[in-house]
């Protein structure tokens, strides 16, 4: 017998949310609606679980992983298999959020038909709702479209570029530059995108944008103007080991709770006082006694 996960199914989430999927065509009828998106990013499980529950409208399974889950110094490393492994994880855990997967570096940068070959795998082995592909690909977009994969476009400053770029830069920073994220975008948009991530942009292009394009905008780093806002899971709760980007906000300290409670696990194991009698198994009475009969000298050699 397998036990559901979510026992008894329940219409809404414990923070007392409906449970209404939220779906590509539902981001765009909330922006018919001027009622903001709100997306973040997550990796795993319990934390995917977490922002499901707490009602946000779209997780992205980032390709951000690389750095702040596995560890390497930029977004470039990560593989599809290492992002499959991570969506099917958070695919598991939500129910409510639409599920955007990340494409990595490297599985979309090749031929169309590879880039549809890798974007049908996060869809069909991992159960992603969505891709979310880096730079003005139009033919790709095109492509994935008419494959049935609804696609988040991502612009301005698209990590993956970090070596064209020369580092992470604010884009479109000058009139030329954005008349040519003025364009990209449309193309983007043209080709079929349900949604377009705006990252590190001025915040009045991003506002330009917003208002010229029907599909949404969801901004990282870009102003409060776009349709909907995005921040990566361990920049909010402070997770992370290196100084906070200047448009990240934090919203708690998770990272100083799990510190201080592993100090202080660490503390009562090296003065014993951690597990107590209470946090202990015991031996029924009568198994005691009968133990104790067994353990007398000469009791098993009698017997
Ligand atoms: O990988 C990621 O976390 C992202 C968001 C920052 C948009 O692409």
């Amino acid at each position: 017998m397998t036990l559901s996960r979510f026992p008894g199914s329940p219409s809404s989430t414990p923070l007392g949310i409906p449970i209404t999927k939220v779906t590509m065509p539902a981001l765009a009828e909330m922006k018919r609606e001027g009622k903001p998106i709100s997306a973040l990013t997550a990796y795993d499980y319990s934390s995917s679980r977490l922002a499901d529950e707490a009602g946000i409208d779209l997780i992205l399974v980032g390709d951000s992983l690389a750095m702040v889950v596995l560890g390497h110094e930029n977004t470039l490393a990560v593989t599809v298999d290492e992002m499959l492994h991570h969506t099917r994880a958070v695919r598991r855990a939500v129910r409510r959020a639409l599920l955007v997967a990340d494409m990595p570096f490297g599985s979309y940068h090749g031929t169309v038909a590879e880039g549809l070959a890798n974007a049908i795998r996060f869809v069909k082995e991992a159960g992603a709702e969505a891709v979310k592909i880096e730079g003005p690909r139009p033919d790709l977009v095109r492509a994935l479209t008419e494959a049935e994969i609804p696609v988040v476009g991502h612009l301005g400053l698209t990590p993956q570029s970090l070596h064209r770029m020369g580092g992470y830069r604010v884009q479109a920073r000058t009139a030329e530059t954005v008349l040519q994220l003025k364009a990209d975008a449309h193309a983007v948009a043209d080709a079929g995108a349900g949604a377009l991530v705006l990252e590190g942009i001025p915040r009045e292009v991003a506002a330009v944008l917003t208002a010229e394009l029907t599909i949404s905008t969801i901004g990282i780093g870009a102003g409060p103007d776009c349709d909907g806002q995005i921040l990566v899971f361990h920049d909010l709760l402070n997770l992370t080991f290196a100084p906070a980007a200047k448009f990240v906000r934090r919203y708690g300290d998770a990272g100083a709770l799990i510190r201080s409670a592993i100090e202080h696990y660490r503390e009562d194991v090296e003065r014993r006082a951690f597990p107590s009698d209470e946090e202990s198994y015991h031996l029924p009475e009568e198994e005691r006694r009968a133990l104790d009969a067994l353990q007398k000298p000469g009791a098993l050699r009698k017997a």
